[in-house]
Order: C-alpha cells, then structure tokens, then sequence
C-alpha cells in the first residue's frame, strides 16, 4: 500500500479551499500591479482627452494629459506603459515615414513622461501602421503585398528615434522575417546597449485587433487584412518557430498575441523556451469584456480579475491590458 493516501475520504481536495486563509495560502500564481504594462493611446494638440468610441474607458491623450497618465500608473505600482500613436492623416503617407521623424508624437511622448516619471518603464511599439496612408504594417508593391526587406530598413530608422528618445523596450509589432537581429545590431552599434527588445512573436491576424485600429485611427483607410505577415489563428507550431527565431536574433522577451483565446499558444512557447513570455490582452478582448459589462452581464471586478490571472497561470510573465489601472486599484484594495 502506499504511504500516501490517495483516496477519498483521506483525501479529499476541498480541505484545503474550505477557508479564505487556507486558499490564499495554496494560490499557486497571484496577480499583482507589477505584472502589468498599460497601453496608452497618444494623440496631437493640448490638453485633449479624446474618447475611443469601440473601447469604452479608453481615450487618446495629448502629450501634456498622458504624462498624467503616466503618473497614475506609476503610483499604481504599473511597472510599464506601451505607447501608440493616433497619427494626424496629414502626416501618413506611402512609406510611413513619419514613423522615423525624431519629433513625432511618440518620440514626444517618450521625452515627456521620461522627463516627469523616470522611474517607469516605456515600450514602444514598432510597425508602420499608424503612419500609412494604406495602414498595412510595410511599405506595399503595386499588388499591395507588403515587402519584407524593404519594410526591415524602416523599421530600424523607427526604432533608432524611439531609442535615442529615451524608450526602455523596442517591441515590433510588424512581423516581418529579420527584423530583430537588424534592430538589435543597430541598438548595440549605438550605444543602446541596455534597449530591450520584446518582440511580437506570435502574432496572430486577429479580428480582436479592430478596436485598435479605430484608437489609431486606421480603422477608416484599412480595407485589406494582415495574413501575408500575422499568423494563421489555426497553427502553433509555426509560433514556436517564430519564438525560436526572434530569440535566435537577439530577442530579450517575446509577446503572444492575442490573448485569452491563445493560451495555449502562450503555454506551449513558455513550456519550449523558458523565457520571458506576455500576454497581449487586447483591445477586441477588453471591448467583448466592456460590452458584457455595460449589459450587467458579468461582474466587471471579478471578470477582469478572473482573465489577468488566468494569463499568470498559463505562464506569462506579465500581460499588457487595457484594464490595468482598473486591476492595479482592485488589488491595492
Ligand atoms: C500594430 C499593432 C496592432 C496592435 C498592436 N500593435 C494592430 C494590428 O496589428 O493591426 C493591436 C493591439 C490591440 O488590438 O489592442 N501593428
């Protein structure tokens, strides 16, 4: 006979969960603020606060109210913002090249809250959509086929201002073959050598992006998908060949993304690789979440609590959410 008792009623597994100290004693993953990156919509002009019509509690900021932003978080104990542009349509063009401007709106944005939170970490994201004037992620032939290599030389020139503006992680969000290794060489010819890069590695083409791309203000140009670069929602498999080869190029963490209907995804890379995985819960997800939420048909405190810490059990090591002030508040009671 076994030394250890394995049958009921010598075992019976709800001894343990019979008393709230007894549960929080035997939680395997907890949930606090520093396992969140915000991301933060960043627009033009002064003191604007701009709703997001798809994404109800999510606005663009003008650089002056997103330092504030910046500020809440940080007191919030939120370790980390990510930055997105919503780009004047005068300033998109063909090759997006507004996106290597020095004084762009994200370059501005990362010197003002650097300036006023230092202590904060900034993701910047790298892809050329907000910038197009087509909103494909590259530049396009005449077929409308977005070009890899062509694509890579932008992409380093994206990435140099973001670094030389102060951002602490470089985060390309465009999927194109090679582009790691060619920013992580620019970022170490430098001198930036300390420049993070959290890639985008398995990203999927999702219709969950859409809401985005409204905060963005690519929703209106964007006719086209994304599935000659993002991945096939079937496979993952190719997901662990795309981890293996960003890390292979220098890649510090990688990003799965979406998230909840890819946890398995985020599962099998953490399994495989053992680094640094995250979670993008993004904003298709928050919108299904904010709208059965409006409906009074889910609890938003314990829904929203609920989803982040099933991201922990899967194996992030943290998760970007449009909810993480929300969260933060919730957990520092
Ligand atoms: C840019 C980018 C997208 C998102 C993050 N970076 C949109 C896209 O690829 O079309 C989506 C984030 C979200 O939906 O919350 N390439």
């Amino acid at each position: 006979m076994s030394l250890v008792p394995t049958q009921y009623p010598a075992t019976r597994l709800r001894r343990l969960r019979a008393s709230a100290w007894s549960r929080s004693m035997h939680s395997e993953n907890v949930l606090t603020p520093a396992d969140f990156i915000w991301p933060l919509f960043v627009t033009g002009g002064k003191g604007v606060k701009e709703a997001v019509q798809s994404m109800p509690g999510v606005f663009r900021w003008s650089v002056d109210l997103i330092v504030e932003q910046a500020k809440l978080a940080h007191s919030l104990g939120i370790p980390c913002l990510a930055l997105f542009p919503n780009t004047d349509i005068a300033k998109r063009s063909e090759d997006g090249r507004e996106a290597w401007n020095a004084d762009n709106l994200m370059c501005q944005a990362i010197r003002a809250i650097k300036d006023a939170v230092p202590d904060i970490g900034l993701l910047t994201d790298v892809a050329l959509d907000p910038y197009t004037s087509h909103g494909h992620d590259g530049v396009i032939d005449a077929q409308g086929y977005v070009l890899n290599d062509e694509t890579k030389e932008l992409l380093i020139k994206q990435a140099r201002v973001q670094a030389e503006a102060g951002a602490d992680i470089i985060a390309p969000s465009d999927m194109m073959d090679g582009r790691i290794a060619a920013i992580r060489d620019m970022l170490e010819s430098e001198g930036h050598r300390n420049v993070q890069i959290m890639s985008y590695a398995a990203k999927y083409a999702s219709v969950f992006y859409n809401p985005f791309r409204d905060a963005v203000g690519s929703a209106g140009i964007f006719k086209a998908d994304k599935k000659t670069y993002q991945m096939d929602p079937a496979n993952s498999d190719e997901a662990l060949r795309e981890v293996a080869m960003d890390i292979a190029e220098g890649a510090d963490s990688v990003m799965v993304k979406p998230g909840l209907p890819y946890l398995d995804v985020l599962y099998r890379v953490k399994e495989s690789f053992k680094l640094p995985v995250f979670a993008y819960q993004v904003s298709g997800e928050y919108a299904m979440l904010e709208a059965a939420f409006a409906a009074g048909m889910l609890d938003k405190d314990k829904a929203v609590l609920e989803t982040l810490t099933c991201f922990k059990r899967a194996g992030a090591a943290g998760v970007l959410t449009y909810h993480a002030v929300h969260a933060a508040k919730l957990l520092n009671g």
